[in-house]
């Protein structure tokens, strides 16, 4: 058996995610790591929230809370809506933990005495109001080139020009509105990605069977000219990692921190190391996920996140890596996503357009949204959530094919046949068809899983579903019940059996569904079926199984109209 571990981009701490962000990352991410566990791989599944930084300073601030206790608080809901959606991390973590603390200045110190790091001296905008230097984005004013009032410090949103804080006219602040801004020089540590470039390149180059969308991203910005540049990777904030080099001050940078995407990353290993320490589990059961020299050679190490993500993951935390030179584990695989679109345009964080998680949960169980979010995740293109589609795939795939199945062969079966498995006798040609067909449906489901294929994955495992409800209908128990009554116990018997199974292979999908088939067939038994026909003799004659509540309930047109309406607008 394999080692597995997983990570998905760790969201940010000051907001409430919205559905194009989980099929981005989380979701696909717990898929493949509850398939691979149903395999009986060993997985590490983990995920964090991204504390630092200035978005998470000002949403405590308007939230008119410490940011300790912001961050403290926005953790435990997301913890709750991760939780919502069934995301089996093994640990969700924080990147504001003495571990990625640690962990970050103990990199930086490696970088350091590796020759990789280089200080510089910058001139930046200081609001003397604010008490704080102001990132680029933090300076508004009007833009030089289209008079739009509100342009911002790195870009005019009205005409798209790129520009320096420096370029506006009658800049303010736009945390507070003052226009008392000074320019004030300032010292830096740059990371010298660029020394890294010719590895990283090699080591991008070796990774032929990576998704497209991750090498072509990655070759980009390896590009000379605009390509790889150093990087700053401290900020005068007063959030954050402060700037130590391992355990000593760094002289020259005191009052100082990490840049947030230099320690974000970090959190996946410091993140296997709070798991191990809420587990009380030794340094050594972390390391040997992610130090070479300590058992994680053998590891695969599997990261998914949306496609804004990429360059970081696939040149800046690498760098950080092989900066180090020390043996940490380097990603084995980068699974990207495009984006999700909403209704006719985008989802929007920033404008509150579209459904978030905590809003998608209220109306709906998790299951739903699993289904429909991955069976469109947008792995070749973008793809869009329509309500239309929404309520077509709910109520087809969901309702009517699985729901459909499970409702009709369990209540058929209990009040025919009584409450347990019945024998009738052996299983006859049209038993042996399925079987075939199904064990090499199985065994293209699986593949495309193990690809991460996920679409295709989700089409395969409805295929599976639609060849267990053609073969009822075929077989019409309710009508081999009146001419040949064991002919029907053997339809029943074969059909409880393949609730049990399809429990087992959707459960990546709709774990809670699938709870709730498996509990039904009286069973606990979630072995992968490698063999499909010995898998569906599980449940012998005499088991006791129950009739579950309804699995799903189809969406109204008038619900179907109300939620449009509904989350149409700006998030109240
Ligand atoms: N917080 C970032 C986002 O939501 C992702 C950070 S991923 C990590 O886009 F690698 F930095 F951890
Ligand atoms: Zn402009």
């Amino acid at each position: 058996m394999a080692r597995i571990l997983i990570t998905s981009a760790i969201p940010y701490i000051n907001g409430i995610k919205h559905l194009g962000n989980l099929v981005g990352s989380q979701l696909p991410a717990d898929l493949y790591a509850r398939f691979m566990r149903g395999r009986g791989h060993e997985v590490l599944f983990l995920c964090a929230t991204d504390e630092h930084g200035t978005p998470a300073e000002l949403a405590a601030a308007k939230a008119g809370k410490p940011v300790e206790e912001f961050c403290a608080g926005m953790h435990a809901v997301q913890k709750g809506i991760a939780d919502g959606f069934r995301l089996s991390f093994d640990h969700f973590g924080r990147s504001s933990s003495q571990r990625n603390h640690r962990l970050t200045q103990h990199f930086a110190g490696k970088l350091a005495e590796n020759g990789l790091i280089e200080e510089v001296s910058e001139k930046q905008v200081f609001s003397v109001a604010d008490n704080r230097f102001l990132p680029d984005r933090y300076i508004e004013g009007t833009c030089p080139n289209c008079g739009y009032d509100r342009a911002r410090g790195d870009q005019c949103e009205n005409c798209t020009k790129q520009l320096d804080p420096t370029d506006l006219i009658t800049p303010r602040s736009a945390i507070s509105g003052s226009t008392d801004l000074e320019v004030r020089e300032t010292r830096h540590l740059y990371l010298r990605q660029r020394a890294l470039r010719d590895r990283l390149e090699a080591w991008i180059d070796s990774k032929t069977d990576w998704p497209i969308l991750t090498t072509s991203i990655a070759r980009k910005w390896l590009k000379d000219g605009e390509g790889l540049q150093d990087r700053g990777i401290t900020r005068d904030l007063h959030w954050g990692v402060p700037v130590r080099k391992g355990d000593q001050p760094w002289p020259g940078m005191e009052g100082k921190v990490f840049y947030v995407w230099f320690d974000a990353p970090i959190e996946y290993i410091a993140c296997a190391a709070e798991w191990a320490d809420a587990n009380g589990l030794a340094e050594a059961d972390w390391e040997r996920w992610w130090r070479t020299d300590k058992g994680a050679a053998d590891v695969r190490y599997v990261q998914f996140m949306g496609k804004d993500n990429v360059p970081f993951h696939t040149l800046s935390f690498p760098a950080t890596i092989m900066g180090s030179g020390e043996p940490w584990k380097l990603v084995d695989y980068i699974k990207s996503f495009n984006y999700l679109n909403y209704d006719g345009g985008q989802f929007s964080t920033s404008q509150g357009r579209g459904v978030f998680m905590d809003q998608a949960l209220s109306i709906l169980p998790a299951d739903y949204w699993r289904w429909w979010l991955l069976s469109h995740a947008p792995e070749n293109a973008d793809s869009e959530f329509t309500w239309e589609n929404f309520q077509a795939s709910v109520n087809k795939d969901l309702a009517d094919v699985l729901g459909n199945l499970v409702s009709r062969v369990t209540k058929f079966a209990a009040s025919k046949l009584g409450a347990a498995v019945p024998a009738g006798g052996a299983f006859g040609p049209q038993e042996t068809a399925l079987i075939a067909d199904l064990g090499a449906r199985l065994r293209d489901y699986e593949a495309l899983m193990a690809a991460m294929d996920i679409r295709k994955a989700a089409a395969e495992l409805r295929g599976i579903w639609v060849a267990g409800n053609e073969y009822l209908q075929a077989a019409a128990p309710w009508s081999a019940l009146k001419t040949d009554p064991a002919r029907a116990e053997v339809i029943v018997r074969l059909s409880l059996n393949l609730i049990r199974v399809y429990a087992i292979l959707s459960r990546p999908f709709i774990p809670d569904a699938a709870a709730t088939m498996m509990t039904a067939m009286g069973s606990a038994d979630w072995t992968w079926p490698d063999h499909i026909g010995e898998a569906l003799r599980a449940l012998p004659p005499g088991h006791a199984f129950t009739v579950p509540e309804n699995l799903f309930r189809k969406i109204t047109d008038e619900e179907r109209a109300d939620w449009q309406q509904r989350f149409s607008g700006v998030r109240g």
